[in-house]
């Protein structure tokens, strides 16, 4: 009769300590003691072998032995589970990365960084200036008083009836803002978005951008404006580039000029870049007018300057070989992804 007892006590032992890892082990577990040809079957059949008095203690036994059974099956069972999902969730450390598309600079930027660098080497710092200006930064100040002539040199957006608020046609507007706010010595450059009223076509846009120059203090000459623009345009355009200074008119300059460089395409041999003259136009420049600095209360007795304004998009166009300027505002990824390296 003990045996009896003994036998079964040995399996609940057995139960507590067995350890199925694998889902092979603990299915193998199932069927030896919850299937339906368990061992514990054979203890249970055993009960009628024991007095009537004993049967109720192998009765809790046998109880205790299959609730341990099961208990161990839902345990290891809910680990199994768990392992099995969270192996899913493990990523494969050693696979390599997805790639990330990164973006490129657009071609504009790429310029304008290269000829904000190339100044800054010369002393020049970068100021910025409002777009939506009035008419005293964009005309008056700049010697271009109301019913100047000149004025019809650039087709202006209007935003306010009376015409004192507009979208700035040029970043000459700057040079006033900072020469109202700051005393010589000054060197600055401004590049920025500009607006004029134009046909848009390969040639012509609503909207591009300018990068003007300024530099006023005691004694600054058309010498010193010359051998400047010299510096930029062989680090811009290499070392074998030439200029060319072509009289011109700006209101705001006197004398003024236009500037040519030598056509680093063709080596002035002629090609349609220069349209076979070997000289393509960069931009205008001059000294500033008296009368501009007499506008901004700086003393033109004491004080000369010069001045220089350059289209970014016209460079661009130049240095890439771009002949449309509506590209640059398309943002067709086609073409901005061309250029995704620095100058
Ligand atoms: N503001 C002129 C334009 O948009 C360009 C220019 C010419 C700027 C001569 C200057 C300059 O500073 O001196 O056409």
């Amino acid at each position: 009769m003990q045996e009896i007892f003994d036998q079964a006590n040995a399996v609940l032992e057995e139960i507590k300590t067995s350890s199925p890892t694998t889902a092979e082990e603990l299915e193998q577990f199932r069927i030896k003691y919850l299937g339906t040809k368990s061992v514990l079957k054979d203890l249970f059949g055993a009960m009628g072998k024991l007095p009537n008095e004993k049967k109720k203690e192998y009765g809790q036994l046998m109880n205790a032995l299959k609730d341990a059974a099961q208990l161990k099956f839902d345990e290891l069972s809910q680990v199994q589970d768990q392992n099995k999902t969270s192996n899913k969730e493990i990523p494969d450390l050693t696979a390599p990365g997805y790639e990330v598309p990164s973006g490129t600079r657009h071609p504009l930027s790429i310029v304008k960084n290269k000829m904000i660098e190339i100044f800054a080497r010369i002393g020049f710092t970068v100021a910025d200036g409002p777009e939506i200006e009035d008419d005293w930064h964009n005309f008056t100040a700049l010697n271009l008083p109301a019913d100047h002539p000149a004025r019809d040199m650039q087709d202006t957006f209007f935003l306010t009836e009376d015409k004192n608020w507009l979208l700035r046609t040029q970043t000459s507007s700057v040079q006033i803002r900072v020469m109202e706010s700051e005393k010589p010595p000054m060197r600055y450059i401004f590049p920025g978005r500009v607006y004029r009223n134009e046909t848009i076509t390969a040639r012509a846009h609503c909207t591009f951008h300018q990068m003007e120059g300024l530099y006023i203090d005691d004694n600054v000459s058309f010498a010193d404006l010359k051998q400047c623009m010299l510096y930029f345009a062989q680090e811009m355009f290499g070392k074998n580039t030439d200029i060319r200074f072509r009289p011109s008119f700006f209101p705001f300059t006197e004398p003024s000029a236009e500037m040519d460089i030598s056509c680093f395409v063709c080596n002035q041999k002629g090609c349609p870049v220069c349209k076979y003259s070997g000289w393509v136009e960069i931009g205008g420049c001059g000294m500033v007018d008296p009368a501009v600095l007499e506008n901004c209360k700086l003393d033109p007795k004491k004080y000369s300057g010069f001045a220089f304004g350059m289209g970014i998009e016209r460079i661009t166009m130049l240095k890439y070989r771009v002949n449309d300027l509506r590209l640059f505002l398309e943002n067709d990824v086609r073409f901005l992804k061309q250029f995704s390296s620095a100058l």
